[in-house]
C-alpha cells in the first residue's frame, strides 16, 4: 500500500491555526495549535505543540515530546523522544496562584536527549542535554549536561562548530 506523504492532511493529526511550512513533515497522532513549524522540520507522532511555540528550520521533534506555550526551538536542533518542556515554576504561592508563563529558548544546533525535562531555561547554541536530565538552570553554549539536576559534564569546542 502506498503511504500518503507526511505533509498530507489527515484526520489523525490535529492542527489548528498553525503556521506550518509546506516542507515540514508532521506525522499522524499529533496535536498542534497556534504554533509555528519552519521549513524542513519534522514533528513525530504523539507530539503536542501549544500556542505560540516555535520550531525552527530543519529541527526534529521526536515522538511523545511536549512543547508548551513559551517554547522556542531554534534551527537544526534535535529534540529526543518524550522530552518535556515546562513554562511555569509554581513560584506564585497558593492559594492565590496565578499562572505565570515563563519562556524557554533553545538556540540553534542543540541536541536534547530522550526523556529530558526542561524547566523554563535558555539552552545555548550547540549544547547537548543528556537523556533523562532535569534542566533547572540556563545551559551555556556548547555545554554537555546530564543528571538530575543537570550538571555540566564537559564543554564542546565551539570554534570547530558552525
Ligand atoms: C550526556 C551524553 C551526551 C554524554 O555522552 P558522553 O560524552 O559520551 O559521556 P560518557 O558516556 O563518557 O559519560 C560521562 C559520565 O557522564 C555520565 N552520564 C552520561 N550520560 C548520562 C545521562 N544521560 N545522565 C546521567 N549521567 C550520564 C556517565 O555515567 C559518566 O559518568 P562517570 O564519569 O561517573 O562514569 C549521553 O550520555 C546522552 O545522554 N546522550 C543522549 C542520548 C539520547 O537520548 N539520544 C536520543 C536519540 S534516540
Amino acid at each position: 500500500m502506498k503511504r500518503p506523504p507526511a505533509s498530507a492532511p489527515s484526520p489523525l493529526k490535529k492542527s489548528r491555526a498553525c503556521k506550518i511550512d509546506p516542507t515540514a513533515k508532521i506525522m499522524d497522532f499529533t496535536n498542534l495549535y497556534e504554533c509555528e513549524v519552519a521549513a524542513d522540520a519534522f514533528v513525530g507522532p504523539f507530539v503536542e505543540i501549544q500556542r505560540g511555540a516555535k520550531v525552527g528550520a530543519r529541527s526534529r521533534i521526536s515522538s511523545h515530546s511536549f512543547l508548551c506555550e513559551g517554547v522556542t526551538v531554534g534551527s537544526d536542533c534535535f529534540v529526543g523522544h518524550a522530552v518535556m518542556f515546562t513554562n511555569d515554576k509554581y513560584d506564585v504561592p497558593l492559594p492565590n496562584r496565578e499562572y505565570k508563563m515563563r519562556a524557554t529558548t533553545v538556540e540553534d544546533f542543540v541536541r536534547i536527549g530522550s526523556n529530558a525535562t526542561l524547566l523554563p531555561v535558555k539552552i545555548g547554541r550547540h549544547a547537548i542535554i543528556g537523556a533523562g536530565a532535569v534542566v533547572t538552570k540556563d545551559v551555556p553554549a556548547g555545554a554537555v549536561v546530564a543528571g538530575v539536576p543537570a550538571r555540566v559534564l564537559k564543554t564542546r569546542d565551539l570554534s570547530k562548530l558552525p
